[in-house]
Order: C-alpha cells, then structure tokens, then sequence
C-alpha cells in the first residue's frame, strides 16, 4: 500500500492536487474537453472524461488513495455507482457474496432488485457476530460487504475480524467507509481489500453534489477502473473538482463534527424524552470497544428513538427551526430524517424490523454549527413533547 507519511491534515490539502501548468494557479484546473488531440499520450494529463483521465478526477481519487493508504482510487458519479461498480467488478454469475445486514437502503435495494436477475447470489448477516457471517459463508462466497458504521443503526463491526474470514477462504473484503471517512477509520489498513465512499456526504461535504469514490489495494486497480469504464458513471469534471475542494477541510470537518455529535448523543441520552440513542461514542453502545480500537474519533452519525407514538415524534421534528429535516448527510449543517421514510423506504416493513429500524427513529447528521445552537434547537423540540 501506499505511504505517504505526512500527516492526514496536510494530506488533505496538498495530496493529488494538480496546479495549473498553464497559469500557476494553484487549484486544479477544470478541464472540459471530452476531444482531445490524438495520440494524447503525448500530452501531460488528459484523455477521454469516461476513463477517468481528467485532472480533476485525478486530484480528489489520488487524495483519497493517499488518505485510505491505498493504491489506486477512483471517483465516480455516486456513492451507489461506487459500490455498484465494486460488486460488478469482483461477483459474476454463480458467485456468492454475504452481505451485512443494517446496511444503507439502497445498497439493500441494489442487490435485492438488481442481482437475482444476474445470477448473483447473496445472504444477509448479522457481522456483530462472527459466528453468524460464518454461518452465512458457502464454498461459492466471493466477497464479503460490510459498512461501518452502519446506516442508521450505527452498528459497528470488526474490520480486523471480516479481513481475517475474507482471507481465510480467499473472498474479497468491502467497506462502505461513508460514515468514518478515511480521516476516523483506514478499512485498508485494517485489513480490508476495498473501500467505498458515497463522497456526497463527508468528502464533498457540502450537500452540492453527488458523487463516489473507491480506493482499493492494487491488485483490484485495474479491475475496479475496467469495470468502470465499462460501465460508464465517472463523475463530470466540475463535480470533481468540487469534491476536491471539499476534501480539503475534510480532517477539520470530521474534528469539529465528532466533538459536536459527541456532546449532543450524551445530552440525548440524559434526555427523559429519549428512550435510546445509537451513538458508537457512548460507552454502553454494544459496539464502542471496537470502534474505540478501529477508529480515531466517533464521527458525525446518531440516531435515536423518542418516547411516544410516530405522531409526537413527527411533532417534535416539525418544532425544529435550525435542524432541516432532510435526506443526506455528512454536510456543514445539522440534518435530521426519518429512516423508515427515508434511506430504508424501499425495505418492506418486515425487513425495517428484522434489521432494528422502527417507526420512531429518528437520524441525525450532525454538523460543524456550534454544539450549544444544535442541542439548543433539540431541547426547545423536545420539550414540547
Ligand atoms: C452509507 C451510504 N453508502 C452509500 C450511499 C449512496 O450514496 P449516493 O447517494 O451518493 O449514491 C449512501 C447514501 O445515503 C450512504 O448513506
């Protein structure tokens, strides 16, 4: 894997960016031109946009490659194409892929509506257990996917134990690194093969654009990139180069965001409104010893569950006048959702409950504004209730 050695700070300032050699302006330039002289292997950096050639393609993936301690990255126009790509890239027809259970809905709805179709098979497991990810495993399993944190349930998962199964039995090893960031959490180094971004939220940071990311050891590099070209969703040059703005602050964002979601899940927890808070940071959450191991801070991500019906917490979210109730995450502003109608509205009820996700609860994205205006905006909620 790659080493650079300085710090993750410094990384996400200087890591991959391409000053302009034409001006000496020290942004990466947009470069727009899908035509290109031929043979453009003769020019410095360019090439067809879908082959992911573009400096400002190249700038925010080789960042991210930098950050994740890997050797090759990409970026793509979602976090879904991200991860689509990845699967499609490994799995074919006939393969076997177990898949953690409390995984992002769409991730979910991926497999289930696309993949039976393509002759891939897949289970779901719970992977708190490594008993049950064990139980899961068949002598067709290719990859192992797992997302820590997990979204919305903020279930935390052992990425040392995942990679040590994935090599026992030769499978590939995923991670949607979404909710950690490279910045709280290095999946590679951890042992894993592949890691996935949906770069919309924490890398990009400022709810403007959507886009994905992969960084992977290199033996996956050109895999990953065929696969991509193949099937197309590189991401444009000026979201690129948005990302690559937005990756610059990203270790002070995800700082001042954990200190932030940090103070707000112990207020939440003292709260006689509030019946549970998901919070990795809280020393009674079920998965704090190994995300106190495996990653530097906590992040921006809670959820939590407030006493009474679906309709007084539909109240209390309608009193909110700073926190915007809102899909997404991982932005500069605090947002607050109902996964049920939300990210897992595509599971059936059955699945919503098999997988912990009640009527009640309720996600927040915490953000960069000041810890006492957010906990401020929930307290006059609540009191309501
Ligand atoms: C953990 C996680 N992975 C992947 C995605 C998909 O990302 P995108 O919306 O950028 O396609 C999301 C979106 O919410 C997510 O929360």
């Amino acid at each position: 894997m790659r080493n650079d050695s300085r710090r993750p700070d410094t990384l996400c300032v200087h890591a991959g960016s391409r000053p302009d050699p034409v001006t000496g302006g020290l942004n990466t330039p947009i470069s727009t031109s899908s035509a290109h002289r031929f043979p453009w292997k003769n020019l410095p950096e360019a090439g067809y946009p879908r082959y992911h050639t573009l400096p400002s393609q190249l700038a925010p993936a080789d960042k991210l490659a930098a950050l994740e301690g890997a050797d090759v990255a990409l970026v793509t126009a979602s976090g879904l194409s991200a991860i689509a790509v990845t699967l499609l890239a490994v799995l074919g027809h006939g393969d076997h892929a177990v898949v953690q259970r409390d995984i992002y809905g769409g991730t979910h709805h991926l497999l289930t509506a696309e993949f039976p179709r393509l002759g891939i098979e897949f289970d779901f497991a719970d992977f708190a257990s490594e008993a049950s990810l064990r139980a899961a495993l068949r002598p067709n399993t290719r990859l192992i996917y797992a997302e820590t944190p997990s979204n919305p349930l903020l279930g935390v998962v052992d990425l040392a134990m995942i990679a040590a199964v994935g090599k026992e039995i030769g499978a590939v090893t995923v991670c949607d690194n979404t909710f950690a960031t490279p910045i709280l959490q290095k999946s590679l180094a951890l042992g894993l093969d592949i890691s996935v971004h949906s770069g919309t939220k924490y890398l990009a940071g400022h709810s403007d654009l959507n886009c994905g990311a992969i960084a992977a050891r290199a033996a996956f590099g050109e895999r990953l990139k065929e696969a991509l070209v193949n099937y197309g969703p590189t991401l444009n040059a000026y979201d690129a180069f948005l990302l690559e703005r937005g990756m610059k602050t990203l270790g002070l964002r995800m700082e001042r965001i954990s200190e932030n979601a940090m103070a707000v899940a112990k207020w939440l927890s003292r709260h006689e409104q509030v019946t549970k808070v998901n919070y990795p940071g809280l020393s009674d959450h079920p998965g704090h010893a190994v995300a106190a191991r495996q990653m530097t801070a906590f992040g921006g991500m809670l959820s939590f569950e407030i006493a009474g019906s679906e309709a007084e917490a539909r109240t209390a979210v309608d009193r909110l006048t700073m926190i915007a109730e809102a899909v997404s995450l991982g932005g500069v502003e605090t947002l607050i959702c109902f996964p049920r109608l939300t990210s897992h509205a595509k599971m059936t009820a059955e699945e919503r409950h098999a997988a912990g996700i009640g009527d009640t609860l309720l996600r927040l994205s915490v953000g960069i504004e000041d810890k006492d205006d957010i906990i401020a905006d929930l307290d006059q909620a609540l009191k309501g209730s």
